[in-house]
């Protein structure tokens, strides 16, 4: 059967419009070369589409038949070119993230899960805090941010994707290392390494305490959860960080978590992107990744239990 995609499309035009005349408009086309592709289909499939009543074209019953199954064949085919389009996006593709600085203890090895699988995609990630997270998502600079609370005040999409508890560390000699409990105004007490301003940890920790009409006593202001455990553990003070940050050292036992009352805070890692804004398929594919894995991948990491199991352990 000599039958061609093209002719099928003009005739569906011609039975939409009942016209020659505008069926030729629409497609750009002469209204003979509507004309001729509509009695080519009707020679190869042996059948009289239109008849003409009055000034319009209508489809006759074998007509009828034709425009369901040309409609059928487009749509199949319109599937087909979106799902190859879709494998080339996931071959060549560029990710752009932005990530508040404590995801990067567990993005990238979601990261690394996702360019093994799909190895032709670039991917540019900016690790910054939370207030710089939030001004690139408002500006949607990236194809997908990370933060580790919800986003205020931005008409964004937010997708919780695995937990974030805070927790307050100190060194292992501490004092209050071997106290269960804690009240928070005893901890108000201790000087504290607090993240710099624009941090989500410090907004976080500041608001718990505020909340109780606490002021955390600030010896040092610290631009990275790194220097934050490099001073707990130099014994300049107590710090707070998500626990994720301790990938490393929940099992070294160089850093204990107290047991603070309230504490761990319970926070969820979220994944964001401005309302209305088209994902990539790549994005997509990500943002579908992060929601299966991430839980998964937090949780490899040191567990609250763990770290805690440790610290009765000394
Ligand atoms: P930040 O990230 O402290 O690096 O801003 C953590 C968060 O958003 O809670």
């Amino acid at each position: 059967m000599r039958i061609s995609l093209r002719q099928l499309s003009v005739f569906l035009s011609v039975a939409r419009h009942q016209s020659y005349t505008r069926a030729a408009e629409e497609l750009n086309l002469t209204q003979p070369a509507v004309f001729t592709q509509v009695k080519q289909l009707e020679d190869s499939l042996g059948v009289t589409l239109l008849d003409r009543i009055g000034k319009r074209m209508q489809p006759t019953d074998a007509g009828r038949v034709v425009v369901e199954g040309a409609r059928e064949t487009l749509d199949a085919v319109g599937r087909m070119e979106m799902r190859l389009a879709d494998m080339r996006g996931l071959r060549e593709g560029r990710l752009t993230l932005a990530i508040v600085s404590t995801a990067q203890y567990f993005l990238p090895r979601l990261l690394g899960q996702f360019c093994d699988a799909n190895p032709g995609i670039e991917v540019a990630l900016t690790v910054t805090n939370r207030q710089a997270v939030l001004a690139r998502l408002a500006a949607s600079e990236d194809d997908l941010c990370i933060l580790g609370t919800p986003p205020e005040g931005l008409d964004v999409v937010a997708r919780a994707i695995a937990d974030n508890p805070l927790v307050l560390i100190a060194r292992p000699d501490h004092p209050l290392v071997a106290e269960v409990n804690i009240p928070p105004e005893r901890v108000a007490r201790e000087p504290f390494l607090l993240r710099e301003r624009g941090s989500g940890t410090r907004l976080t920790v500041e608001r718990f305490f505020r909340a109780r009409g606490l002021t955390l006593p600030m010896r040092m202001e610290l631009g990275s959860n790194e220097a934050i455990k490099q001073a707990v553990i130099g014994g300049l003070g107590l710090g707070a960080l998500s626990r994720d940050t301790l990938a490393l050292e929940g099992t070294t036992g160089a850093l204990k978590v107290l047991d603070v009352a309230g504490f761990p805070l319970l926070r969820q890692w979220q994944v964001a992107y401005p309302r209305g804004k088209h994902l990539s398929v790549v994005a997509q594919a990500f943002l579908d990744h992060l929601v299966a894995h991430a839980r998964q991948a937090v949780e490899a990491g040191p567990t609250i239990a763990r770290i805690a199991k440790e610290a009765a352990q000394e």
